[in-house]
């Protein structure tokens, strides 16, 4: 008799009922190996567009594309049960229209198998959440530093500093829960706009770089891993280092081949031992 383990993953109304309950945790990841081993300790796991520049070298994360990140969230998806998956609506695959952001967010949720789209913009992106949300396609918004405008805000700059700017942030994150958002990202931000926000709208917010009053926290994995040749943002921490340890073993491999004691026969094929 075989026995079937049903996992079910997180869901979407699962994460949104964890507001004032209990902290979400979540990371990225872009590729199977990772995924799988995150998946099991996480709330959420999202396949950000970050991957352009943490996976393909690229200088920002603008020219990646629908095909790419579906790709990519399907890996994900395959390799995990357990985690909600979210993924990047790249730049360009939205911004349009509402229209062409459900053409691409449901050509990306049907190819990958993930549950949430997540995108950036401000209140002139809402309402392309509330076309996409009353289509059945859930969205987690991203507002504040938002990497798909690097060219407008000229860099890469920890945003609502000043009150002005602070409640621009704020009507932001609000224009989006009222458009059906299920979650707020919000990146680089003052601690207390992360607080005030976090205050402010029934729906979780998810800080990196933001506050630990968030309701939950996402990071780049490969940050606190130490795969971004030592360049930690102030907001992530290390919590391993697993670059070094892929150094060492490459060194160890390579040096092996080179004095021939890699491999053995032990790594044979036909060979009686
Ligand atoms: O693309 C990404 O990884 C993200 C997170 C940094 C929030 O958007």
């Amino acid at each position: 008799m075989s026995v079937h383990t049903t996992q079910v993953r997180v869901s979407v109304p699962a994460l949104i009922a964890c507001k004032g309950k209990q902290k979400i945790a979540s990371l990225t990841a872009y590729i199977a190996p990772i995924a799988r081993m995150l998946d099991e300790h996480l709330d959420m796991i999202l396949v950000g567009d970050s991957t352009a520049m943490v996976g393909y070298a690229m200088p920002d994360t603008l020219s990646i594309t629908v095909d790419m990140m579906a790709a990519h969230a399907a890996a994900v998806v395959r390799a995990t049960q357990h985690a909600c998956i979210v993924v990047d609506m790249p730049f360009g695959s939205y911004q349009e229209s509402p229209q062409q952001a459900f053409a691409n967010a449901s050509r990306m949720l049907a190819i990958s198998g993930a549950q949430s789209v997540k995108l950036e913009g401000g209140q002139a992106m809402a309402e392309t959440t509330r076309f996409l949300v009353e289509r059945g396609v859930p969205v987690l918004a991203h507002v504040g530093l938002m990497p798909q405008y690097v060219n407008t805000m000229g860099g890469y700059k920890a945003q609502g500093m000043t009150d002005a700017a602070a409640q621009r942030v704020l009507e932001d994150a609000v224009a989006h829960a009222q458009a059906g958002a299920w979650g707020v990202v919000l990146e680089g931000v003052a601690e207390s706009l992360g607080r005030r926000i976090t205050e402010s709208i029934a729906i979780p917010t998810i800080g990196i770089g933001a506050s630990p009053a968030c309701d939950g926290q996402v990071l780049v994995t490969e940050d606190i891993l130490g795969l971004t040749h030592g360049k930690i943002p102030k907001f992530a921490k290390p919590y391993a280092d697993v670059g070094a340890v892929i150094s060492q073993a490459a060194a160890q491999y390579a040096a092996e081949v080179r004095d021939g004691s890699f491999p053995t026969l032990d790594q044979c094929f036909g060979v009686k031992r």
